[in-house]
C-alpha cells in the first residue's frame, strides 16, 4: 500500500483519534449485536495503539440517523462489546463533540480507550463539514482511519479530518487494501470472479472492470435472470431489470471478445412466489414455467461452476447466487462457499450478504480474506479511489 500506516508514525503516548466502522447489525428489540465481526476486525489496531501507550478515541457511525440523535442508534452496546473483547472499560460519550465527549477524552490515561457517540448524529458528518472535522481533530494529535467499510464516504470523520491532523491507515485498512489491491492490480492468474446479488445496475461497473482481469466470470443471484433474458432464454416471472438487458448483452459480447469464460445458470431452483415457504422445483434453464421465478442456481450449475473454478489461483466473490437468507434457495451459494473453502487459491469475499453467509456457515476463516466492506469493497474493485484512503498521507 502506498499510504502511511500507524507503524510509520510516532503514536507513543499521543492522543490518537481512530475512525472505525462499527456499523454492526443489532437486534432492534434487545439491542443485541448480531455479528461483531467489524468490532473484532479493529482489535489489531486498537491493541497496537494500547501497546504504544496512546490515548485512543474511537469514532464510528451506526446506521443512518441522518444528522439527528436516534436513541436506537446509540453506540453504548457497541462500546460494551468492545470492552468485553479488550478486557478493559471503554467509556462511551453520550455526544459526539459536546461536554460528554470532552469529559471522556480529558479523562484518558495512556493506553485507555474511549468512544464518541454515533458521529452521524451530527448533521455535519455526511456533509463533510470542515467545522465538525476541526472539532473532532481537536481531540487528537494523530488521525488513524481503520474504517475500510466507510472509506467510500467523503465524510467529516473519514476524509475532512485529515486536513487538520497527520492521517494514516490502521492495520485493518492496510489489510483490506493489500488483499483487494492485489485482486485489482496484481492477482495470481488464472483469476475468477463470481458476481451475484439482485441487480446488474449496482454491479455493472465492477463487472466491466473485472472483465479485463479475469479468465472466468460466473454469474448468479437475481441478476442472472437479466443475463438469461439477454440470451433469449425464458425466465418466467423472475424479476428482471428491463433497462439492463442491453447492458447484460454487452457484458456477454465483451466477455467473448476478451476470451473470458462466462458462466450462466444451466439449471435453477424456481418458486411459485417470492416467499421462503413457496412451492419449489429444480429444472433445466430452458424449462422455466410461466408464473414461476428463479430463486437459486441448481445442482448442475453448481457442478459446472465448480469445474470452471478448478485450477484458478485467485477468486473474488461478491453477491449470493440465490436468495441465500431463505434455506430452500441457499443451496447453490452454500455449495460454492464450501467448495471455495477447500480450493487451493487466494479467495477474497466481499459484500455484506455474502460475508454474512460465509460467517454463518463458520467458513470465514477458511478464505484468504473476508472484507469488512460492502459498498466500499465494490467501489474498490471498480477501480475507484476511495476518499477515506485518498486523504491519508502517502508513503
Ligand atoms: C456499510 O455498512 O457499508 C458501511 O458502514 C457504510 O454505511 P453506509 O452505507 O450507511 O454509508
Amino acid at each position: 500500500m502506498n499510504k502511511k500506516t500507524i507503524c510509520d508514525i510516532d503514536v507513543a503516548g499521543r492522543r490518537v483519534l481512530v475512525r472505525v466502522d462499527f456499523n454492526v447489525p443489532l437486534d432492534k428489540e434487545t439491542m443485541r449485536i448480531l455479528d461483531d465481526t467489524r468490532i473484532r476486525a479493529a482489535l489489531p489496531t486498537i491493541s497496537y495503539l494500547r501497546e504504544q501507550n496512546a490515548k485512543i478515541v474511537l469514532v464510528s457511525h451506526l446506521g443512518r440517523p441522518d444528522g439527528k440523535v436516534v436513541e436506537s442508534a446509540r453506540l453504548a452496546p457497541v462500546a460494551a462489546r468492545l470492552a468485553e473483547l479488550l478486557g478493559v472499560p471503554v467509556p462511551c460519550a453520550t455526544d459526539v463533540v459536546g461536554a460528554s465527549a470532552n469529559a471522556v477524552v480529558a479523562a484518558l490515561q495512556p493506553g485507555d480507550v474511549a468512544m464518541l457517540e454515533n458521529v452521524r448524529f451530527e448533521p455535519g458528518e455526511e456533509l463533510n463539514d470542515p467545522a465538525l472535522a476541526k472539532q473532532l481533530a481537536a481531540f487528537a494529535d494523530v488521525f488513524v482511519n481503520d474504517a475500510f467499510g466507510t472509506a467510500h464516504r467523503p465524510h467529516a470523520s473519514t476524509a475532512g479530518i485529515a486536513a487538520s491532523l497527520p492521517a494514516v491507515a490502521g492495520l485493518l485498512m492496510e489489510k483490506e487494501i493489500d488483499y483487494l489491491g492485489r485482486i485489482v492490480s496484481n492477482p495470481q492468474p488464472p483469476v475468477a470472479a463470481i458476481i451475484g446479488g439482485a441487480k446488474i445496475s449496482s454491479k455493472i461497473a465492477v463487472l466491466q472492470h473485472l472483465l479485463s482481469k479475469v479468465s472466468v466470470l460466473l454469474i448468479g443471484g437475481g441478476m442472472a435472470s437479466t443475463f438469461l433474458k439477454a440470451r433469449g432464454i425464458g425466465v418466467g416471472s423472475s424479476l428482471i431489470e428491463a433497462d439492463q438487458v442491453a447492458t447484460a448483452q454487452k457484458v456477454i459480447t465483451d466477455a467473448g471478445r476478451a476470451g473470458v469464460k462466462l458462466g450462466l445458470p444451466i439449471d435453477v431452483v424456481v418458486a411459485d412466489r417470492f416467499a421462503a415457504d413457496a412451492a419449489t422445483r429444480t429444472i433445466d434453464i430452458h424449462n422455466v414455467p410461466e408464473g414461476w421465478m428463479i430463486l437459486d442456481i441448481g445442482p448442475k450449475t453448481v457442478a459446472d461452476y465448480e469445474s470452471r473454478l478448478r485450477g484458478v489461483k485467485t477468486v473474488v466473490w461478491n453477491g449470493p447466487l440465490g436468495v441465500a437468507e431463505w434455506p430452500p434457495f441457499a443451496h447453490g451459494s452454500h455449495a460454492v462457499a464450501r467448495f471455495l473453502a477447500k480450493l487451493d487459491a487466494t479467495v477474497v469475499i466481499g459484500g455484506g450478504e455474502t460475508v454474512a453467509m460465509v460467517t454463518e456457515l463458520g467458513l470465514a476463516s477458511e478464505y484468504a480474506h473476508v472484507s469488512t466492506g460492502g459498498g466500499a469493497s465494490l467501489e474498490f474493485l471498480e477501480g475507484k479511489e476511495l476518499p477515506g484512503v485518498a486523504a491519508l498521507l502517502d508513503r
